[in-house]
């Protein structure tokens, strides 16, 4: 399932033209807050479709009954980029816990890469709902690897993949290679270029968060 947030108008679209725009992103702290803010939308929309349970609440006055979240989700982020939108989430899901994952594209002479997978801190993701934040989905082949391997530390009730912005072709792939997985983002793009980067897409998410960073 592919949920897009700006299908239907809302400050989401504000948001994404603003990441996009090459006069607004130079501002470093705007960025961040937008993936941010993109970030705790998500958290609210996807909180829709978590299991709730009565919760009896003590007030001034007397008794409410409340509807509570009844398991507390596992947000997974894929550093470094993804860490303003994870921000974002953590601070609507405030009692999440969380897994952290090194993904970096290797880059070879040839213009090739390869997704490199080094850290990674996470607890046991058995039975629980996993969201995983990443601003970027363009040829998805990060995530796909990412969920393989977190895999082996449990396997997650249920998957959701939070983006900003996702190529098609990701969206495919990751649909090919991991179906159960639930898809949000703030837009989808059609191009993908030979380097991987999304088209029109926003530029580099993580050096447009944190600054440019010596080729790996
Ligand atoms: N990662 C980015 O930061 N930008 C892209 O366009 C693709 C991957």
């Amino acid at each position: 399932m592919v949920i897009n947030l700006s299908e239907k108008n809302s400050l989401v679209n504000n948001w994404i033209s603003e990441i996009r725009d090459v006069s607004i992103q130079t501002d470093r702290m705007r960025f961040r807050r937008n993936l941010e803010r993109i970030g705790e939308v998500a958290a609210y929309e996807i909180s829709k479709t978590l299991t709730f349970e009565d919760r009896e609440v003590q007030t001034p006055l007397g008794i409410s009954v409340c509807k509570v979240l009844a398991d507390q989700p596992v947000l997974g982020t894929i550093l470094r980029a993804g860490v303003p939108l994870h921000h974002g989430m953590l601070n609507y899901f405030d009692k999440a816990d969380n897994a952290f994952i090194s993904a970096y594209r290797k880059h070879h002479r040839d213009g090739s890469f390869e997704i490199s997978l080094e850290y990674v801190s996470c607890p046991d993701l058995t039975d629980r709902v996993l969201i995983l934040c990443d601003p970027m989905l363009a040829t998805g082949s990060s995530l796909v690897k990412t969920i393989h391997f977190l895999k082996d530390e449990g396997v997650p009730k249920s998957i959701h993949v939070v983006c900003a912005i996702a190529c098609t072709v990701g969206i495919e792939y990751v649909r090919r290679e991991q179906p159960g997985v639930t898809i949000w983002c703030g837009d989808i793009d059609d191009e993908l270029t030979a380097k991987g980067y999304i088209v029109p897409g926003l530029g580099d998410a993580g050096d447009l968060s944190y600054g440019t960073k010596q080729q790996q």
